[in-house]
């Protein structure tokens, strides 16, 4: 929810010691982590020791379902097994397309990658300044919005302002850990992340938080 990254690296070295199945969901790493945007597990350098890697396709993909890889046998059973091959229709053409699309442009066009993390160094640059430091090299970020402001006028005022946010609430989190979750994008320019961070400034100021 703040972008902490697992310790896939320690949990790779515990294979070294224990028997178990390593099973990566990367939901907000995909497309986004990594020196080529394979994920948090290219970001440890870990991806050969992962036997099952699950994602979405609705975070850097911008659509909806998801995948999982592993290995051959893993899949003939899911193929045979998982609810979604069980009684549902497949997924839907456009949807392979959109995908297949997002990960032709993630190979030919690496300045995407680099755009995002230069506007998420930059989105993190300034919310440091606003007193809200993020460690973390995810591109989620999150304000945490105390729990006696109603969170969701918070997040009105901001979409008024002119920027999209989303709010994260209980029972997602516990009410005292409720945030506003904002989504930098490779496509965002300086200009709106300037914008976004003096809007954040002034709701800061009207709601006292
Ligand atoms: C770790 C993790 N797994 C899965 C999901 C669900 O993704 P979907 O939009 O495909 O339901 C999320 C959504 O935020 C997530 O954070």
């Amino acid at each position: 929810m703040e972008g902490d990254l697992g310790c896939l690296d320690l949990i790779a070295e515990l294979r070294n010691c224990y028997n178990f199945v390593f099973v990566v969901d990367d939901a907000h790493g995909t497309g986004v982590m990594g020196a080529c945007g394979h994920g948090t597990s290219e970001h440890f350098t870990v991806s050969e020791l992962v036997d099952i890697h699950l994602g979405t396709f609705s975070k850097a993909f911008g659509v909806t379902g998801g995948f999982i890889a592993g290995s051959r046998g893993l899949i003939n059973f899911l193929r045979f097994f998982s609810r979604t091959y069980l009684f549902s229709a497949h997924i839907p053409q456009m949807i392979v397309a959109a995908v297949t699309e997002g990960l032709n442009q993630l190979e030919a066009r690496p300045q995407i990658l680099k755009s995002l993390k230069r506007n998420r160094e930059l989105l993190a640059q300034g919310l440091k300044s606003l007193g809200l430091p993020h460690t973390s090299p995810s591109a989620i970020f999150a304000v945490p919005v105390p729990v006696d402001v109603d969170i969701r006028a918070v997040a009105k005022r901001i979409e008024d302002l002119g920027v999209f946010t989303n709010t994260v609430e209980y029972p997602a989190v516990s009410l005292e850990n409720q945030r506003i979750r904002i989504s930098v994008m490779a496509t965002h320019t300086e200009e709106h992340i300037d914008q976004f961070l003096s809007v954040l400034e002034q709701v800061k100021r009207e709601f006292k938080f």
